[in-house]
């Protein structure tokens, strides 16, 4: 595989001021020659394989529990030869800073929201655009699809290797007022993932949008430097939202999953044997960490309810479809970044 992460990084474009030192520089560059933590055939056989493997969200949430159960599976598999550190709640690092880590051989897998790809790919996109996938049942036939399947590992070559798609669940908006129509969220400051799917929709519904790393998002509710939010139940109630957010109208507009990627030199630096079993631990992974996802976000939704601290506000038939008409233009204006081909076979795919 020919990848050069000093030119991945280059690419991405992301409009910031890389924390790249000379180090690890030198480190991707090593791993890139087949050097440091693998080395194939090589490789002693006792030599210990580390996955550094930070994340966002809490540990009880979808994403949490499935990066707590590849640890678990992993190590149970390859004792004393793999070793799985998992990081939670920006513990370590922003996604964003992962993105950058990860092409660079600092950290070895993310799982990171498809939001968050939009300067590395337009396909994931897709996911973004509001009301494209009625659940998620819809987005899995998707991803199933040769479509789906193919976006998968298209940042290959970027430094991204995507071993699976990982659910959150489908997002709700969370207002200081009732928000039972698109007008009700005019003005309204709203904080989004970085994604410019996302800015569109809410400027589409007269709102401000302020892209902002989820870690920083329940101080500037609570401080007032924005006023509302979207997210899934679980991330809502582990991120203590509802604390500071009086309302959440159940709207189910968008999607959040994740792509789970390692680094590829690391990847194949790795020796066959547990390359291929950490593979099938992630298939395993993501068939039980996908079926329950949409448990643990109900279960979300149930606590917020038992705390009392914020009202559910759940759409009329009418009301829904007003936030759809009001949202609908966004597909139309991405439908040529996108490509209206991977519109269509979203939509094809629907169960
Ligand atoms: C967010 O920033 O809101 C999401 O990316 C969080 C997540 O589920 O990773």
């Amino acid at each position: 595989m020919s990848v050069n992460p000093v030119g991945s990084i280059r690419n991405l474009g992301l409009g910031r001021t890389w924390r790249v030192t000379a180090v690890a520089a030198a480190a991707a560059m090593l791993v890139a020659c087949g050097g440091a933590g693998g080395g194939g055939e090589q490789a002693a056989a006792d030599q210990t394989y580390l996955i550094k493997f930070p994340h966002v969200t809490a540990p009880s949430t979808p994403k949490g529990q499935a990066a707590q159960r590849f640890k678990e599976l992993a190590e149970e598999r390859f004792p004393g030869r793999v070793a799985v550190e998992i990081y939670p709640s920006s513990q370590l690092m922003n996604d964003d800073d992962s993105l950058e880590a990860l092409a660079f051989g600092e950290i070895q897998m993310i799982a990171v929201s498809l939001s968050k790809f939009d300067r590395l790919t337009h396909s994931y996109q897709v996911f973004d655009l509001p009301f494209l996938f009625p659940n998620l049942e819809a987005v899995e036939a998707f991803q199933a699809s040769p479509a789906g399947r193919e976006t998968l590992t298209e940042l290959t070559d970027r430094g991204f290797l995507g071993l699976a798609f990982w659910h959150n669940g489908m997002k709700e908006l969370g207002s200081p007022r009732p928000l039972h129509r698109p007008e009700d969220a005019a003005g309204l400051k709203f904080r989004i993932m970085e994604s410019d799917v996302l800015q569109a929709q809410v400027l589409a519904i007269g709102g401000n949008p302020q892209k902002m790393a989820l870690g920083e998002v329940y101080q500037a509710l609570q401080t007032g430097a924005i006023d509302a939010q979207e997210n899934t139940w679980s991330n809502i109630y582990s991120s203590k939202f509802y604390e500071v957010q009086p309302y959440i109208t159940e709207s189910n507009h968008g999607y959040i999953g994740y792509l789970v990627a390692v680094n590829p030199q690391f990847w194949q630096s790795l020796p066959d044997d547990i390359r291929t079993g950490l593979e099938e631990v992630v298939a395993d992974v993501t068939e039980w960490g996908n079926a329950q996802s949409e448990a643990i976000n109900q279960k979300g939704r149930a606590d917020i309810v038992a705390s009392g601290r914020s009202e559910i506000i759940e759409l009329s038939p009418e009301e829904l479809a007003a936030w759809q008409d009001a949202m609908r233009p966004v597909w139309d204006e991405f439908s040529g970044v996108i490509g209206q081909d991977l519109i269509d076979a979203a939509i094809a795919a629907r169960p």
